[in-house]
């Protein structure tokens, strides 16, 4: 099949879309509102977006409390949803009053930061501790007009990283079995089995290209 994706007559049971970008990592937001009460929401239209600086985005379809929280305070942090936090991470997007504490309502205990007053969920294993730069307004580019999504990015400031997945100076990600979001009421997860190496490809003068046999020397080209 092949379909207009702006009359989205895809013909299909549900909108794809979601199914196609996939994997999407989640980012877990915790905010503070202006009253000082605690909020935490996931959102998969999330990801990293550069490094050194370290920035992050989410989109918020509709002004959610994250984003409200966000532009109130400036700031935000990202706990990362795992395998063993599944269940929480699920209960904390249920739609509740502005007023209620979702770390509360999943049961989650919250664990201080320490560059931003937003606290980090206590069992994810790393966290990232941002400051709001900008939120754009994603618009409709070819009926004009805006629907509603709001791009937030935020630059990281600090990092949590649980010790025990620090092993020879390298973070073990898979070891902390991250949650993956596909389409529909699907997820993945990432563990050591699925996880692998791929080193990058360099070609040579004559046009010969040659993929490293030795270890990563940290240098991203
Ligand atoms: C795995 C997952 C991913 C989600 N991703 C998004 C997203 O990217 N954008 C969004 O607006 N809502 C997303 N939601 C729904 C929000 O989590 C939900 O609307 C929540 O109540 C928002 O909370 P808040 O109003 O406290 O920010 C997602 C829900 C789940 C379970």
């Amino acid at each position: 099949m092949h379909y207009d994706s702006i009359e989205n007559n895809h013909g299909l049971k549900h909108d794809p879309f979601k199914a196609l970008v996939a994997p999407r990592p989640i980012g877990w937001i915790s905010t503070i509102s202006n009253d000082g009460i605690l909020n935490l929401a996931p959102y998969s239209f999330f990801n990293a977006v550069g490094a050194d600086p370290n920035y992050v985005m989410f989109t918020s379809v509709d002004r959610k409390d994250s984003l409200r929280n966000i532009e109130d305070n400036g700031e935000f942090t990202c706990s990362l949803s795992t395998w063993d936090t599944r269940e929480g991470m699920n209960i904390s997007s249920a739609p509740v009053d502005y007023l209620a504490n979702e770390f509360s309502l999943a049961n989650l205990e919250t664990t201080e930061s320490q560059f931003v007053k937003p606290p980090r969920v206590s069992r994810s294993p790393a966290a990232l501790e941002c400051k709001h730069w900008k939120t754009i307004e994603l618009p409709d580019v070819v009926d004009q007009g805006d629907k509603g999504h709001f791009m937030t990015i935020g630059q990281v400031v600090g990092v949590y990283i649980n010790d025990k997945f620090i092993k020879d100076g390298i973070v073990n990600t898979s070891e902390m079995r991250p949650l993956a979001r596909m389409g529909y009421m699907d997820y993945g997860v990432i563990t050591p089995e699925t996880t692998f190496v791929l080193q990058r490809p360099t070609v040579d003068d004559d046009g010969n290209v040659e993929v490293s046999k030795t270890e990563w020397d940290g240098i991203y080209r």
